[in-house]
């Protein structure tokens, strides 16, 4: 019998996915290109001049909506197995689109191409699903207003009309949320501006753009809180490179979740390769070693300006299902942007620790794909753990006998694929609704979780 039975019922365009006890996770695997990484990878070579080659990129949907957003911009891109051709047209040769944009349900397509599409002479409409609609967009609003381009919007909301501006006036800007996406917005608007444009921020935030713009050729200037007494992201603008050819490394949030699994299932052994290791991504491997799990990294290298190494876990030796801890964890404050996708993952995660774990200054966690704090609160309690919701977080107790029950991922592939983790340390089955949502950051995987699951 496969680890996740899946199931389209008559009449019903909902798909249900049902996991089992695991009775260990065993095996190697390799994980599909990195999501942050290939996004960015696709729009700074869209707005190089010449080909580049992305190599290993993304199978995920939002990195689909983004290729699509670039061709209909006039990007001739080209699959060859799993490598993606581009053939850069220079920031000033994109070509308006006769029909909006449609970013689908990613976050990092519309705010990212936000930023390029602030800096072209054309008009441009960017829109998405449900999801994406109701999610905040006046963060890039103001700071590309106040580079000079007209945006409208929903109420702050897409779809967002751009009116672009060429040259843009560069800023100076203070991020008001921290976020990575946001960032990368006024960087990447910053490349058609005339001067330089600077981002601080108070926390930090995953640095893609500015590693992907440098390994391009662009000039990027980067500062940290205790050498510069603040921390920043600087672009010289108006800025013209080359095509230069991307290995994107393994997705370590997509390898998270076979982490985290191997972690907490006894006499299981697992070995991903080739992941991503960006110091502002990995945050989840310590806080997992830091949790006394059998998590190491090996054989770790740069390549594209980006850490890749191999992920060994052992699955714990004690035969009980909690792990002991001293103290109840809180996470919060600056290290809540680096484990931004791996929060509700955690909560599981802390439901098996003896002390639990609380999770604080997090209310992004609200605004993210669904409102991922209510949702994994939700999923948790059917799941028998006792909760407590806040505002900006939620609180844990551990350790938990989890057991099975009906999930409902609210079409968020985090929140599916979370409690296919819980699942897989449950008594009975989950059943998970909506489950076909993991092809939005991760197609492959549940057929990635049958090949390793053993029962
Ligand atoms: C992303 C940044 C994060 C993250 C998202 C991808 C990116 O969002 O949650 O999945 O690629 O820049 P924010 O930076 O808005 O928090």
């Amino acid at each position: 019998m496969p680890a996740c039975f899946r199931e389209t019922r008559p009449g019903v365009k909902i798909h249900f996915v049902t996991i089992r006890r695991a009775k260990r996770i065993r095996g190697r695997l390799e994980m599909p290109g990195d999501k942050s990484i290939s996004h960015r990878a696709a729009i700074i070579a869209a707005t190089a001049n010449g080909a580049s080659r992305i190599k290993h990129s993304s199978t995920s949907q939002d990195c689909a909506a983004t290729l699509r957003c670039l061709a209909q911009l006039g990007v001739a891109i080209r699959r060859d197995g799993s490598d993606i051709l581009i053939e850069g047209i220079g920031r000033d040769g994109f070509r308006a689109s006769t029909e909006p944009l449609d970013c689908g349900n990613s976050g990092t397509t519309m705010r990212l191409l936000a930023g390029i599409l602030a800096g072209q002479k054309f008009e441009s409409t960017l829109t998405g699903d449900e999801s994406l609609r109701s999610r905040p967009m006046q963060r890039i609003i103001e700071p590309l207003t106040m580079m000079g381009a007209t945006v409208s919007s929903a109420d702050g909301h897409a779809p967002l009309t751009i009116k672009g501006r060429e040259p843009l006036k560069p800023i100076d800007y203070e991020l008001l949320v921290a976020s990575a996406q946001v960032k990368s917005c006024i960087l990447l608007a910053g490349l058609n501006a005339g001067g330089r444009t600077r981002v601080v921020e108070d926390q930090p935030t995953r640095d893609h753009t500015e590693r992907m713009l440098r390994w391009f050729g662009a000039t990027i200037e980067t500062g940290d809180a205790e050498k510069e007494n603040e921390r920043f992201s600087a672009i010289l603008g108006p800025a013209s490179f080359e095509g230069r050819d991307v290995n994107v490394p393994g997705d370590i949030s997509s390898a998270a979740y076979f982490i985290a699994a191997a972690a907490l299932i006894n006499e299981s052994s697992l070995e991903i390769e080739s992941v991503g290791l960006n110091p502002t991504r990995a945050l989840f491997l310590r806080q997992l070693q830091s949790f006394r799990f059998h998590v190491d990294v090996e054989n770790v290298r740069e390549e594209c300006n980006e850490l890749r190494g191999t992920i060994r876990v052992e699955g714990m030796r004690r035969r009980s299902p909690a792990v002991d801890s001293e103290s109840l964890l809180t996470l919060h404050s600056a290290l809540i942007p680096q484990l931004i996708d791996e929060l509700p993952l955690l909560a599981v995660v802390g439901s098996q620790i003896s002390a639990g774990i609380e999770i604080r200054d997090a209310a992004e966690l609200r605004v993210k794909e669904s409102d991922r704090i209510a949702a994994t609160v939700a999923g948790l309690r059917a799941m028998g753990a006792e909760v407590e919701e806040f505002d900006d977080g939620l609180r844990v107790s551990g350790p938990t006998h989890l057991r099975g029950a009906q999930i409902d991922s609210r079409g968020d592939h985090r929140i599916a694929m979370t409690f296919a983790v819980a699942g897989l340390i449950a008594d009975g089955e989950t059943e998970i609704r909506d489950a076909e949502c993991v092809a939005i950051s991760f197609p492959e995987f549940f057929d990635l979780l049958d090949s390793v699951v053993e029962r």
